[in-house]
């Protein structure tokens, strides 16, 4: 017999190594290589005979083609997330960081579903039966049908799934917890994780039966994380936010069978998650309009206007390196902000501290941020005020020019929906309505224009330093 074969993989990206090292070439990590039998596992299997191939049927790309059956759970949020339910036979992963929520929203959804009369099993390999009922009581899940186990072994959990009535949503929680007999690995490790899930998703697939898998993302590597799993599911969402709030967001990521950039927003309460089915009175809802270093930022999510906002404050520095410290959203973006505003716009920062904040805990990634980051990081430095009924919106290039971005027209109207009358925006931007609403927009070429603009006299930013040539 051959002899066994083991690789060293990260724990953390899942690179495979020939040897052990400290650091991990692929993601640059220290301390996550562990030792594993990569061929061992259900369908793995190097060691075995390859059997002889046969031709499959090649065929064309049109064709009949049908809708993927969906089981909606009636939370609309959570089926916006996934893009009008869960497909049947899909295999879905929920990451995120332990203790936002997943369990929750799960349970929830599990019983929206058993009320729904489709058959759910809820598998819980974290808790105790006795926890999992608390939470449920806590949810008013507890009258419902779901069943419940608690168990950890792969091939416990799918003979049990296979047991009786075919179930139409499985719950697995979490894929850290799983095992496998046929993998040689710890628990938790890479080669279990991925053992575990694909047998999952072998059963999804062979029955209908959706599966929903929980992951957790932990960030010092030491437990495989929902990364290495990501490629092989058909769907995957984050459940996103900030511990100190109450939103959470639930984020698209990889959708085999709909939209990404979707989100689905809630509300963490004393009695589980709440649907916000209009975020942006959500984020605006403890806004201080009259202070300078706010700005309102009309964004988009997916198909969703999402109007959040930007505080900024900019003060001077007593340390030789000045602070720059953001929260929702991205450090390297915000430094190609400074940078555009010292080299086009005479905003000289060199000598302050900057903090960037998104109000709400909600994280922003779209580049037509970078208007409203911009307004505001001016507004502090100036000390002035935005206008309160403002928005902005629109990308920023190297070069000082504003670029349009997508959707304006939606953006506008969410705006006016929400009470404002005025928009600073791309002034090449496509699709801007031409009668019929009820905002003022200008459209603006360049952010010096817009510096010019927010300091209305140049004498309010001289002071508050700029150079003399802007
Ligand atoms: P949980 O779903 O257990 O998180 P995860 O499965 O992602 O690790 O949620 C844990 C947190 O949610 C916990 O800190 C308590 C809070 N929570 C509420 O605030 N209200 C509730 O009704 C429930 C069930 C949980
Ligand atoms: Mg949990």
């Amino acid at each position: 017999m051959a002899k066994a074969r083991t690789s060293f993989i990260c724990q953390n990206c899942g690179t495979v190594h020939t040897r052990w090292v400290g650091k991990c070439e692929g993601c640059g990590q220290w301390n996550t290589i562990v030792e594993e039998d990569p061929t061992a596992g259900i369908g793995g299997g190097p060691n075995r005979t390859p059997k002889k191939g046969r031709p499959v049927a090649l065929t064309t790309l049109s064709g009949e083609t049908e809708d993927a059956p969906r089981i909606v759970s009636g939370m609309s949020e959570l089926d916006r997330a996934t893009g009008g339910g869960f497909v049947r036979g899909s295999a879905l992963l929920i990451g995120g960081d332990p203790g936002i929520g997943k369990s929750t929203i799960l349970m929830q959804a599990a019983a929206a579903l058993s009320r729904g009369g489709h058959r759910v099993i809820y598998v819980s390999g974290e808790e105790a039966v006795a926890q999992v009922r608390l939470r449920a009581q806590r949810l008013g899940a507890a009258d419902t049908d779901v069943l419940l186990a608690a168990e950890t072994n792969v091939e416990d959990i799918l003979a049990t799934l296979a047991d009786g009535k075919r179930p139409d949503l499985a719950v697995i929680d979490s894929i850290q917890t799983l095992w496998s007999d046929l993998a040689e690995a710890a628990p938790g490790t890479v080669t279990q994780v991925r053992t575990g899930v694909q047998a999952m998703i072998r059963f999804a697939k062979q029955t209908g039966t959706t599966v929903v898998l929980v992951g957790h993302v932990t960030k010092d590597g030491q437990i495989a994380g929902p990364r290495v799993v990501e490629h092989m599911v058909d769907a995957v969402l984050y459940f996103e936010g900030d511990r100190g709030h109450h939103y959470r967001i639930l984020r698209t990521v990889k959708n085999r069978f709909g939209p990404t950039d979707e989100i689905g927003v809630f509300e963490m309460s004393d009695k589980g998650l709440r649907e916000v089915s209009n975020p942006s009175e959500l984020f605006l809802g403890e806004r201080n309009a009259k202070t300078p270093g706010a700005a309102v930022f009309a964004g988009m999510e997916g198909t969703r206007p999402v109007l959040v906002e930007v505080q900024a404050l900019v003060a001077p520095t007593s340390l030789g390196t000045p602070r720059r410290a953001v929260v929702g959203w991205d450090s390297a973006r915000l430094s190609m902000i400074l940078a555009v505003l010292e080299a086009h716009c005479g905003v000289r920062l060199g000598m302050h501290d900057v903090y960037l904040n998104v109000a709400g805990g909600y994280r922003i990634s779209e580049p037509a941020a970078d208007l409203a980051v911009a307004s505001a990081l001016v507004s502090s430095l100036a000390g002035l005020a935005l206008p309160a009924d403002c928005v902005y919106f629109g990308e920023v290039s190297l070069s000082g020019a504003i670029r349009p971005v997508s959707q304006t027209a939606q953006r506008l109207k969410e705006a006016e929906k929400l009470g404002f009358s005025r928009a600073v925006l791309p002034a090449s931007s496509a699709d801007l309505p031409r009668t019929g609403t009820g905002i003022t927009w200008s459209g603006m070429e360049s952010l010096p224009d817009v510096v010019a603009q927010i300091a209305g006299s140049r004498g309010a930013l001289k002071q508050a330093g700029t150079d003399d040539d802007g």
